[in-house]
């Protein structure tokens, strides 16, 4: 056994690595870390006391616009939220006042990026061959023409 010294230590140097690792984890690695998942749990806490929420849900939209919230809820976009179409109440109201103009996306852009019949959406749902389903040339509101944004069947 002329080489036992050699492996001897070699061992030596790897169970002090594995020590040395398993040592060093425990006072890197955040206490809050993989509570909830692989992230630190207290980093959630963190950023909400910093940054206020920038959506406020249809609720905070039906205060002041009741005719289109209840459009929306009696017709068929009931599940579609406002901000989902325009954009978040940050960018429209501060201090519970309107501030600045909300977004108002009328192409048939909008439309399509839920309606556009692809292949890999549910049967069920409500898809279009734009194409086909419009008469004419696919451009700029041509979905207006038609449809209620706020309450699309006819
Ligand atoms: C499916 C997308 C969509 C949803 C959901 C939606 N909107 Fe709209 N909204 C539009 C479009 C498109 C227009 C522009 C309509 C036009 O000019 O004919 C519009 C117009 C408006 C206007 C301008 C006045 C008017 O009626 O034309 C207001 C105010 C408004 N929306 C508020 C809301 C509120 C509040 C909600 C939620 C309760 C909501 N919208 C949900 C797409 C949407
Ligand atoms: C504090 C009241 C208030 C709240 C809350 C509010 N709005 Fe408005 N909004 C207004 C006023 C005032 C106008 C301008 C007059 C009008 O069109 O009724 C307006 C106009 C709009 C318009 C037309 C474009 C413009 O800015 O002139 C849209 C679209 C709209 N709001 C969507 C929304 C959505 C979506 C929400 C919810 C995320 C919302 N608003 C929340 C007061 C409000
Ligand atoms: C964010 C996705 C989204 C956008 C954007 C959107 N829709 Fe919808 N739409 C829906 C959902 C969800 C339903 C309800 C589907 C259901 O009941 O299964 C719906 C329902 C409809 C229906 C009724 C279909 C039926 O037979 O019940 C029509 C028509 C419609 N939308 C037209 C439009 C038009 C026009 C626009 C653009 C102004 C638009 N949608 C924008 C998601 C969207
Ligand atoms: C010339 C009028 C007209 C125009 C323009 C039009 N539609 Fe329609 N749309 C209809 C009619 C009519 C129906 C059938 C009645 C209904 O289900 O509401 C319909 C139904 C739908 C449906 C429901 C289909 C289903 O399987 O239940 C969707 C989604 C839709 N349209 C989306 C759109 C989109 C997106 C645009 C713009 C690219 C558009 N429509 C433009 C008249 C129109």
């Amino acid at each position: 056994m002329e080489h036992s010294r050699h492996v001897f230590r070699a061992l030596l140097v790897l169970i002090a690595i594995v020590v040395a690792v398993s040592l060093g984890r425990g006072f890197l690695i955040p206490k809050s870390f993989g509570l909830n998942g692989p992230y630190r749990n207290d980093n959630v806490g963190e950023q909400m006391a910093v940054r206020s929420p920038q959506h406020g849900g249809v609720q905070s939209c039906a205060e002041c616009h009741a005719t289109q919230a209840q459009k929306r809820a009696e017709g068929s976009h009931k599940t579609v939220s406002c901000e989902v179409c325009h954009g978040p109440l940050s960018l429209h109201v501060t201090a519970g006042k309107r501030s600045a103009p909300m977004a108002v996306d009328k192409a048939f852009t909008l439309c399509a990026r839920c309606h556009r019949r692809i292949l890999g959406r549910p049967e069920k749902f409500p898809q279009v061959v734009l194409e086909q389903h419009v008469q004419g040339p696919v451009q700029g509101q041509v979905c207006l023409d038609c449809h209620d944004p706020h309450s699309p069947k006819l």
